[in-house]
């Protein structure tokens, strides 16, 4: 896949002293959906700030459809539209200016089709004559995607895109996400919800104390570092595991009533059925059992608290 955008040995220290970003290096390729991930402060802000030309880079340089942010800023600037992460905006303007005015910023001439469009794929078209003050919440940020949408860029960075809105409205926004994908847009979302990065990123990147830990294929993230358990509930409780079950990496849990079984993902069920063979043999019984997979969350948890 061609990388749309190349980002090399990227830092920013900020005037305060602190800084947010240690030398990261990153490809986005063409077509992705690329989810950074990473707790508050972690940096994830910043390197979006500097990509669409808001935050001056300390050192590195970003290249974006091959065109120097610093050097080529408008050529660059124009591949992208930017969701940010606070929602100011106008609130006496109605929605149909907003978002016309918004593809201005650009110098592009007006395309008024174009624009309803993107109103129509987000369900604004029905509001565009109201004041933005009169919109829900939810109705808001697809207002702010619309607007990052003017000007038909290529590449679209969503900051933090559902911090603090409900469950539904998450949802809604995952389908425009897939459906922007869909037509080629190239997206980076920033969140802190890993059920997020797990739902809808082709890719992760952890960002840790400004620096990129880990970017890797959500897929093999999760092969590779995922752990699948098998749990069994027992008819009678023990007290400890029986020798005769040594050879299987077991624990107990619920005061000896559950029998763990955890193995490697891809391992996928080496010596279950010689366990619970073993385990008949024995007359051990149970009277339930559930098997589950790590969730991204466990394997975020352990890379981010492995790495010190
Ligand atoms: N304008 C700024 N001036 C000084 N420090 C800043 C500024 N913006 C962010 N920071 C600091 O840089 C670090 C990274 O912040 P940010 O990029 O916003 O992280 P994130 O988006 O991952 O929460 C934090 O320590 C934050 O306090
Ligand atoms: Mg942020």
């Amino acid at each position: 896949m061609p990388s749309v955008i190349s980002i090399s040995n990227l830092s920013k220290t900020y005037a305060s002293g602190v800084q947010a970003l240690k030398r990261v290096d990153l490809e986005i390729y063409q077509g992705e959906i690329l989810a950074l991930l990473g707790p508050n402060g972690a940096g994830k802000t910043t390197l979006i700030g500097i990509i669409c030309g808001i935050v001056t880079p300390s050192t590195g340089i970003v290249l974006t459809d091959g065109y120097d942010i610093v050097r080529d800023y408008r050529m660059a600037r124009s591949k992208i539209g930017l969701v940010p992460q606070e929602l100011a905006t106008d609130m006496f303007e109605t929605v149909w200016d907003t978002v016309n005015f918004s593809r201005g910023l650009f110098g592009l001439a007006p395309n008024h089709a174009y624009i309803e469009s993107v109103l129509q794929q987000l369900s604004l078209w029905d509001k565009r004559k109201q004041e933005i003050m009169a919109l829900s919440g939810g109705m808001k940020r697809r207002l702010m995607i619309a607007k990052a949408l003017a000007h038909e860029p290529e590449i679209l960075f969503l900051d933090e895109p559902t911090a603090g809105v409900d469950v539904e409205l998450r949802r809604d926004m995952w389908h425009m996400v897939r459906t922007l994908r869909e037509q080629g847009t190239t997206i980076i979302l920033t969140t802190h919800y890993i059920e997020e990065a797990e739902e809808m990123a082709d890719r992760i990147g952890v960002i840790r104390k400004g620096e990129m830990i880990l970017v890797e294929d959500k897929t093999s993230l999760m092969k590779q570092l995922g752990k699948k358990q098998l749990s069994l509930h027992l008819q009678q409780p023990m007290a400890e595991i029986p020798e005769a079950l040594a050879q299987w990496q077991l624990s107990l849990d619920g005061e000896g009533h559950d029998l763990l079984y955890t193995f490697d993902m891809h391992d996928e069920h080496k010596g279950i059925s010689s366990l619970l063979k073993r385990m008949s043999e024995l007359s051990i019984n149970f009277t339930d059992l559930n098997t589950s997979q790590s969730s991204l969350e466990e394997i975020f948890v352990e890379l981010v608290n492995g790495q010190q």
